[in-house]
């Protein structure tokens, strides 16, 4: 549930337009002083190892910008070594289900060396496409930055160009086949731009070049060592593998049109504010024609190992039936839910599912993510076409009914280059469902959560504003950051679309103050207007689906040792004096 990766988040901050303009000169200056102590930091990450990056900072937020001209005026010299190194195999053999598409074909060759295309040429006309490749100096991050602009203040995001070949000047194609580069098992092999670039320009080629049948699909073969990006390439639409290295697919044109139409990376959002007042609907064509038809759409969340997420689901489920959705909100449960719970969650407006949990095998036994990769299943909802997936510790302020007509994998930034899992809209695929599976040994989830997995599978994601997912923390720890932050927590009508409750979660304190003041660490996450939004929200439910927000027992316990504690601390904010008047704290309405 989102806790990040490292010091660049101690400096995110929110701020109107008209402070940032007067402030921002005084604050270059003083993140400045903050970041050169961060470069000292043995441990900052790669990303800031990255010269040629510059801090820029507003009140939004402080960051480094990366100096995007530069470097795609790429010396060229080294763009001959980007090519990847002739292997020592034989040529490559033209696999057998090109037989069936006959002959006199024309074949669109991207990627793949005059040595290999002389085999295709009794098959018809081959057509080699040209390009230039990107410059080894085009990282990762240059295409996914941690922070952009999104409300433009100060700047308009962009985002740097790949190198693509002339479209134009070919004829169309009956199949392209391409030669993708992979690294595997190279460290960052996923992060690979070239690799990317070859994906684009097969995409692109498709859209634009390729012949459709009349399911208004084309063909596409890849000769690769490792699976071609799932991002843009469904599983779902492979039609053969052969040999250890063909992949042969047969891609929805729509599908891949949307989505080489969006942003190549997260440099941009994918969906521009809203308009900046927030107000203003944005305008839909570029993005509507894949998800004209697909109605079979939900909302739906994950509980599963206990039942300290019970009053989160509820309260998540009356917030989204606030906004007015008519959608499907789907509730995926196991075992441990016990049935006077479920009752609840029903009442409150889910439709329960229930499904064995699933264990990261990388986990410790009994930790608190064990069974983190319970989140799968969703993936396995496939009488929909799309969820939006979102966290049960997250309440919904506004209609999100619009990001249904984005692709997996849409979600908001986190850190680095990693999307936060909290809100994600996926495509349900039993296939997909199987990739993922498989996977679970062998890939290292950062944090050892879902986020950090899911982020290794999709590395390919995009950006929807972070207002759709608007974190309560406050890494900054200024006083600006902190009423810029609470203004929107508090704003009503809301000018957020969901606050993610990090830290305790509102039902586990009382109802009078955020309790991750009282907690050294966690105070980064208090917040006593988005404490109060919530409760509000609670207020608003029904008594009966009230009850379910009790404290436990051993909760009150805690909860009266940690204001104990902060009291013996003496903590500035004193929190700790405040007389506590919840009536959820007596004997009487305490729950199991
Ligand atoms: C390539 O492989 C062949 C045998 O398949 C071998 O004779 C030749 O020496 C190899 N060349 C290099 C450069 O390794
Ligand atoms: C996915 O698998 C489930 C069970 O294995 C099956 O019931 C369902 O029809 C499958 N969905 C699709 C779209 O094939
Ligand atoms: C794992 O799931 C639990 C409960 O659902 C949640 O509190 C925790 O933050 C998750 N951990 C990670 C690392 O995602
Ligand atoms: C936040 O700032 C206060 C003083 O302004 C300081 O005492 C506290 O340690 C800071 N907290 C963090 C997490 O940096
Ligand atoms: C809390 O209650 C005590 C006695 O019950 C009283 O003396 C004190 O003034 C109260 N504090 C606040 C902040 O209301």
């Amino acid at each position: 549930m989102g806790v990040g990766l490292g010091l660049q988040k101690m400096m995110k901050a929110t701020a109107s337009k008209a402070l940032v303009i007067r402030m921002n000169l005084v604050f270059l200056a003083f993140f400045f002083i903050i970041y050169v102590g961060l470069f000292l930091q043995p441990s900052s990450s790669i990303y800031f190892e990255n010269a040629a990056s510059l801090v820029r900072c507003s009140l939004r937020e402080c960051h480094h910008k990366v100096e995007k001209g530069m470097k795609m005026e790429a010396i060229l010299e080294e763009s001959s070594k980007a090519k990847p190194k002739r292997l020592n195999v034989s040529k490559i053999e033209v696999p057998s289900f090109m037989n069936a598409m006959g002959k006199g074909v024309k074949i669109g060759m991207v990627n793949m060396d005059e040595f290999d295309t002389d085999e295709w040429k009794v098959r018809g006309e081959t057509i080699p496409i040209n390009f230039e490749p990107v410059s080894e100096y085009f990282k990762w991050q240059d295409l996914f930055p941690e922070w952009i602009d999104e409300e433009e203040e100060s700047d308009i995001p962009s985002c740097p160009e790949i190198p693509m070949p002339n479209f134009r000047i070919y004829d169309n194609m009956d199949v392209i086949v391409a030669k993708l580069p992979c690294r595997y098992p190279e460290e960052g092999w996923g992060r690979d731009v070239f690799r990317l670039q070859v994906h684009l320009i097969v995409a692109n080629l498709a859209v634009k070049k390729g012949k459709r049948d009349w399911k208004w699909r084309t063909k596409v073969v890849f000769w690769s060592k490792c699976r071609p990006m799932l991002e843009m390439f469904r599983c779902d639409d492979l039609v053969r593998q052969e040999g250890e290295f063909w992949w042969y697919y047969q891609p929805v044109i729509a599908r891949l049109e949307q989505k080489v139409s969006l942003p190549v990376g997260s440099c941009k959002l994918a969906l521009p504010l809203w308009g900046q007042g927030v107000d203003e609907v944005y305008d839909l064509s570029r993005i509507k024609s894949a998800t004209k038809i697909a109605k079979r759409e939900a909302y739906a969340t994950v509980l599963h190992s206990s039942e300290a997420y019970v009053c989160g689901a509820i309260t998540l489920a009356q917030s989204l039936r606030k906004t007015g959705t008519k959608r499907d909100l789907v509730l995926l449960i196991d075992n441990s839910i016990s049935i006077p719970k479920r009752e609840a969650l029903t009442a409150a407006g889910w439709k329960i599912r229930i499904i064995k949990r699933i264990r990261n095998p990388r986990a410790e036994k009994k930790t608190y993510n064990e069974y983190n990769y319970s989140k799968f299943r969703l993936w396995q909802l496939t009488d929909y076409d799309k969820i939006i997936f979102i966290d049960a510790d997250i309440i919904v302020l506004r209609n999100l009914d619009l990001l249904f007509h984005f692709p997996q994998m849409s979600a908001t930034g986190n850190d680095i280059w990693i999307f936060n899992s909290g809100i994600m809209v996926i495509e349900p695929s039993n296939c997909t469902f199987r990739i993922l599976m498989s996977k679970r040994k062998e890939i290292v989830s950062y944090n050892g959560g879902d986020q950090g997995f899911l982020n290794e599978v999709y590395v390919w994601w995009h950006r929807l504003p972070r207002r759709v997912n608007f974190l309560k923390n406050f890494w900054a720890n200024t006083t600006l950051e902190a009423s810029v932050k609470n203004h929107l927590f508090g704003a009503d009508p809301p000018k957020l679309y969901a606050i993610h409750y990090l830290g305790l979660k509102p039902w586990a304190c009382y109802r009078d103050y955020d309790c991750n003041w009282d907690i050294g660490n966690q105070r980064v996450y208090a917040s006593d207007v988005a404490h109060e939004r919530w409760w509000k929200l609670h207020d608003s439910m029904d008594d009966k689906l009230q009850k379910f927000c009790g404290l436990t027992k051993r909760r009150r316990i805690d909860l009266d040792w940690d204001r104990k504690k902060a009291r013996e601390a003496g903590l500035p904010d004193q929190h700790w004096r405040i007389n506590v008047t919840d009536p959820r704290r007596s004997e009487s309405h305490l729950i199991d």
